[in-house]
């Protein structure tokens, strides 16, 4: 040690920090001291929701207050690392949303983008910019940012979907802007279809502006993307990590749905034992058909229709089916993309 620079002793960093303190400084060797950045530690939580669970709680909130009350009549799906936080992941909101015969879910927009896939009912609709979607069982329907969106049921069962919101992304961005509409419902001005008919057949109108937001296409029939799925499987082996998974596209673009949020749907073959899996990207999934499992770490997580559940991001995990089961997902990948931040780590078993 050169004599003429001696160690402070603690007494003098202590002092030292505190005197940094008092003028809003930080010593970096001192907050990053033992700290391991060698990967990432998502402090979320591996969790899953029981629809079986839930259904209950869902029909008990149908009782104690109607959709207009409660403006959006949503559990809140909580990670347990993060309870009262509403949010599943570090970056997603997700929860199940209820509108009963006859009820409006009333008209506003937002800067969070929000999907919404379709778990139980049929003859509900989502209005996003003048135009309806109905929703039927697996549907995928994309609310852009800042659309105005309202969400009504016409028949005489209760519909129930997943919203899954980048509302704790858009939250920490500082970015939050809100509005409501003048009146419960908007106008509708576009015929019913007229988007999956300019964007969703394979073609674009000539002339289209390609955006580079979200996709113009705001529903995705389950029909179509099942099919897609079984074409698929009849043709194509299985990926050892996936299974066969299919990415929900900006037809425009060829990218994620939207800038924010990526959604897929993904089909286990009978019988499929998964290979590990990690990304940095966390998970929102949501069983539609059979029953599986789950490994993530030490923790095996079984799911069956309508259960949800999260894959914390970098947190190695295998999926598997005893039977041909599908499940449709929601992450912020497209984010890291964006970024240049996103990785993947296979480890394939080695014949
Ligand atoms: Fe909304």
């Amino acid at each position: 040690m050169n004599e003429a620079a001696p160690r402070a002793d603690d007494a003098d960093q202590t002092a030292f920090q505190q005197r940094l303190g008092a003028l809003n400084l930080g010593a970096l060797w001192v907050g990053r001291r033992g700290v391991d950045l060698s990967q990432p530690k998502s402090p979320a939580a591996p969790a899953l929701w029981r629809y079986g669970d839930i259904r209950p709680s869902l029909e008990e909130a149908g009782r104690l207050i109607r959709a207009e009350e409660a403006f959006r009549r949503v559990l809140v799906m909580e990670n347990p690392a993060f309870p009262g936080e509403m949010r599943a992941t570090q970056t997603l909101y997700a929860g199940l949303q209820l509108v009963l015969p006859g009820e409006i879910a009333p008209c506003h927009r937002h800067s969070q983008t929000a999907f919404r896939f379709v778990l139980e009912g049929e003859g509900a609709f989502t209005s996003v910019d003048g135009e309806r979607a109905w929703m039927r069982r697996g549907d995928f329907i994309v609310t852009p940012c800042w659309s105005w969106h309202d969400h009504a049921n016409e028949s005489d069962g209760p519909v129930v979907w997943l919203d899954v919101l980048d509302t704790p992304l858009v939250g920490f961005l500082d970015t939050v802007f809100r509005e409501s509409h003048d009146r419960p419902r908007q106008t509708i001005d576009r015929p019913d279809g007229m988007s999956p008919a300019r964007f969703g057949a394979g073609m674009l109108p000539v002339g289209y502006e390609g955006s580079r937001g979200a996709s113009p296409v705001f529903s995705y029939p389950y029909g179509r993307s099942r099919a897609a799925l079984a074409a698929l499987a009849r043709s194509t082996p299985p990926d050892a990590c996936h299974g066969l998974k299919m990415a929900y596209v900006n037809p425009a673009t060829g990218g994620p749905a939207t800038p924010t949020m990526g959604a897929c749907l993904q089909l286990l073959p009978a019988g499929f034992d998964g290979a590990d899996y990690r990304a940095t990207d966390s998970a929102v999934y949501a069983a539609v058909e059979g029953r599986g499992r789950v490994r993530i770490g030490d923790e095996t997580i079984e799911w069956g229709p309508n259960d949800v559940f999260v894959v914390p991001g970098w947190r190695r995990h295998a999926l598997a089916a005893d039977e041909d089961a599908v499940l449709f997902s929601v992450s912020e990948r497209p984010v890291h993309e964006a970024l240049g931040l996103w990785r993947e780590e296979r480890f394939d078993r080695q014949g």
